[in-house]
């Protein structure tokens, strides 16, 4: 990946001119090396690295690895986020980096791990431009960001933040009805400590996340690196027709009640609603009972995924799909649009010189801290492909440490800042 690549390229500074040490350089590949192994799929390249999990185990023990390398102090709070810590986590507020580690089903190598990587990596950085933090520095890997596994995305930031009832979590269940509290039991937590931390989250000062692009915006823009101005308004629902299982070859079409029928009509209607009202819609998981090619089906799960820069547009999709469909769905997780803060970006554009700023429709932890009061930025870093959520996602070994001297850049302004945030003007 990053591996047996010369620091030729101009891109291997960050915007405002900073190079990166040929020390991070190699710690940089050396810590995507230990990563590529876990929950690859050999055959298509993607990863499976689902939330508590033995890939995930194998992800939690690397992250404590590297902290430990690196003399931080690791905890694991009560919403099964991992925190590594420089400098005494009470003494002010902090800045927090990171992004988790978790994957969709075949994702790709970047989504998340790039900003834990990047995280541990401006640590190393920082220190060898000696800088002092005023402050404590926290790397994060926020638990289930992608909820493939139990179906809440962000679990991990919605219930540290409270947005994620901890009676619910402990109830989600997996494909095999495994519940989230049992998952957590097979791995020697206690599910009853699941819950919400103000405490910790008030610590948060700040809160910035490096993540690989998730779309074309910066190639055409010709930069490495970019900003997020917002994320756009989305959600996740869950249809489930009930039909009468039953021969295919013996019962006639008249007597049917066949769920499929209305999986397709939802299907479809995803589709032609969102293109109507300007959204993005996606069917991309569906769970078929009994799955059998010459039995009528009993039971259709559909799960639709839809995206708009405003709530009212997601909802109208929604309405729409549901008439189709003809049943409620069960609302598996929704994030209003979030807006990162103007001021605070425009002061650490002000570091890097000025870069492009993008609004997205994926996703973050970040923005559920947002949502939580915390003020918090997003850094993109270039991928060529414009894929994601797949294992064509990409990003160049230039752009990756052009990310990390951004990174680095803003998490030093942010720790040696005379403020840390500046407070709201007076309204
Ligand atoms: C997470 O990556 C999402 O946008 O679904
Ligand atoms: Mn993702
Ligand atoms: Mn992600």
């Amino acid at each position: 990946m990053i591996d047996g690549q010369e620091p030729t390229d101009p891109a291997w500074t960050s915007a405002a001119g900073s190079p990166v040490s040929a020390a991070a350089r190699a710690t940089f590949a050396t810590m995507f090396a230990e990563l590529a192994p876990i929950g690859r799929d050999p055959a298509t390249g993607g990863y499976h690295r689902f939330a508590h999990t033995a890939e995930d185990s194998r992800l939690r023990a690397w992250f404590a690895g590297q902290a430990n390398a690196r003399h931080l102090d690791v905890h694991e709070d009560r919403a099964g986020n991992l925190w590594a810590w420089w400098g005494d986590p009470t003494a002010g507020e902090a800045v927090v980096t990171g992004s988790h580690l978790d994957s969709v089903p075949a994702g790709g190598a970047f989504d998340g791990p790039l900003g834990v990587v990047s995280a541990f990596a401006a640590v190393d950085e920082l220190r060898a431009r000696s800088v002092r933090p005023d402050r404590p520095l926290a790397v994060v890997a926020f638990a289930d960001e992608e909820g493939a596994r139990f179906g809440v995305a962000c679990a991990g930031s919605r219930l540290l933040t409270g947005r994620l009832d901890a009676d619910r979590a402990r109830g989600l269940t997996d494909d095999t009805g495994i519940t989230l509290a049992e998952a957590l039991r097979a791995t020697g937590r206690d599910p009853d400590t699941l819950g919400p931390d103000p405490e910790l989250v008030a610590r948060i000062g700040v809160f910035v996340e490096l993540h690989v692009e998730q779309g074309r915006d910066l190639i055409d823009r010709g930069a490495a690196v970019g900003f997020a101005t917002a994320i756009r308004a989305h959600g996740r629902w869950r249809y489930e027709s009930i039909g009468r299982a039953d021969h295919a070859g013996t019962t006639r079409m008249q007597d049917r009640t066949d769920p499929m029928l209305a999986h397709a009509a939802t299907i479809l209607a995803a589709h032609t609603a969102a293109r109507k009202h300007g959204a993005v819609a996606t069917v991309g998981r569906v769970a078929v009972e009994p799955n059998g090619v010459n039995a009528i089906p009993a039971r259709v799960r559909t799960w639709l995924d839809a995206r708009a820069d405003h709530e009212t547009v997601v909802r109208a999709v929604v309405a729409e799909v549901t008439r189709a469909a003809g049943v409620e769905p069960v609302e598996e997780s929704w994030t209003p649009r979030v807006e990162f803060d103007p001021r605070l970006r425009a002061r650490l554009d002000g570091v890097l010189g000025g870069v492009p700023a993008l609004a997205t429709g994926a996703g973050h932890d970040a923005g559920i801290l947002a949502l939580a009061g915390v003020p918090a930025a997003m850094l993109f870093v270039r991928n060529p492909t414009g894929v994601s959520h797949a294992p064509d996602e990409h990003a160049e070994p230039g752009d990756c440490l052009a990310g990390l001297a951004a990174l680095t850049d803003v998490l030093a302004e942010l720790l040696t800042g005379e403020v840390l945030v500046a407070a709201e003007p007076p309204a």
